[in-house]
């Protein structure tokens, strides 16, 4: 008997290009476009006893390098996040270890000429926004290490506002993963301003507030909520794993985020970093690789890998780098594919 289901289960099976068990996965017609017709992935960079490539990534166009975080290791109490630069060399990509000093350094945007990190700190150092030269020897300056004096729990993630200013998360994973004091504030979004020095909290109400991103327009911004995962094991699936939209609006010259609603709701793991292309479609590193939704929250499909992506960065038209714990991968989309943050 035909089932009136067919065309669903159908479009669920499209799976487009593979290599060994990673795909590309289209849910909706609209995702061809954006992979276009012959889209690729390539495994660059393995190790296999340090997890390498879990946050960050920045793309510093001037040299083509990739900067990239670690992932903390528990087990190994005490050894710090180790930060790494990833080069293409005559076709073959070499990862470098670099030293600058960032204390458990987690996301990382673009800013200005260089880097700027999400340092979670540690119990000897307070959990800043600290800048970074890309070139040798990656000098850094600390640009924000307080809430007006409170120290922050342990940043996350940042983004910057064509206005100039800093909008960054602070969750406890610090404290959930031991290695900073216990939490002296809510879980809240920041926005600062290093014209004025003026820092506000922006958003409250979020289990764990991580990555964050605005539409290409910056009517909206996006923050992932990874609560169902604390990060010392209490891992609940009745609890977030979920992109909040936001409705950015000006209040007596002010931004301000108004109307929070569920833009969606990840099938596997959390959502972590956070992306949008120039269309406004919103890209996510899930427990599976990296989701994609349109404008309006529906799935379009997946860049699916063998296991967690917690970020990925957009470089050149339709290349996108992906962040996979112990290996990195290069996607290659449709050449009209760009990231929003560089518009590449
Ligand atoms: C594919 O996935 C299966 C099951 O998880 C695993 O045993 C196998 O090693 C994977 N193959 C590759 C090439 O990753
Ligand atoms: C794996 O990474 C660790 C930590 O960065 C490094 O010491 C080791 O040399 C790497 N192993 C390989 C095979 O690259």
């Amino acid at each position: 008997m035909a089932s009136k289901f067919a065309a669903a289960s159908l479009l669920l099976a499209l799976v487009t290009s593979t290599y060994g068990n990673s795909t590309f996965i289209t849910y909706q017609p609209a995702f061809k476009d954006i992979i276009g017709p012959s889209p690729k992935l390539e495994l660059l960079l393995q190790n296999g006893s340090y997890p390498f490539a879990h946050e960050a990534p920045v793309y510093y166009q001037t040299k083509e390098d990739v900067f990239m975080v670690g992932n903390y290791q528990t087990k190994n109490g005490g050894q710090p996040i180790q930060i790494s630069k990833m080069r293409a060399k005559n076709g073959v990509y070499v990862r470098e270890e670099i030293f600058p000093d960032i204390p458990m350094a987690n996301g990382a945007v673009n800013y200005k000429d260089g880097v700027l990190f999400a340092a979670q700190g540690t119990f000897d150092r307070p959990s800043a926004l600290i800048y970074m030269d890309p070139e040798p020897p990656y000098a850094t300056e600390v640009m924000l290490d307080s809430f007006n004096g409170r120290r922050f729990n342990s940043l996350n993630d940042v983004v910057i506002h064509s206005d100039g200013s800093i909008w960054f998360t602070d969750p406890t994973y610090g404290y959930d993963q031991g290695f900073t004091p216990k939490p002296d504030l809510p879980h809240q979004v920041y926005r600062f301003d290093p014209g004025t020095g003026s820092v506000r909290a922006v958003a409250d109400g979020l289990g764990q507030p991580n990555g964050l991103a605005f539409s290409p327009d910056e009517s909206i911004l996006y923050v992932t909520d990874t609560d169902s995962h604390r990060g010392n094991g209490d891992n609940n699936p009745e609890r977030a794993a979920t992109i909040y939209a936001y409705d950015v609006k000006t209040y007596s010259n002010a931004p301000f985020l108004v109307n929070r609603r569920v833009f969606a709701y990840t099938d596997n793991g959390i959502p972590d970093g956070v992306k949008v292309d120039t269309n406004g479609n919103v890209y996510s590193g899930c427990g599976d690789g990296v989701h994609v939704w349109s404008p309006g929250g529906d799935l379009l499909g997946k860049i699916k890998l063998p296991s967690v992506s917690a970020n990925f960065c957009f470089a050149e038209a339709g290349v996108m780098y992906i962040l996979n714990e112990y290996k990195v991968w290069k996607a290659t989309l449709s050449p009209d594919t760009h990231g929003a943050l560089l518009g590449l």
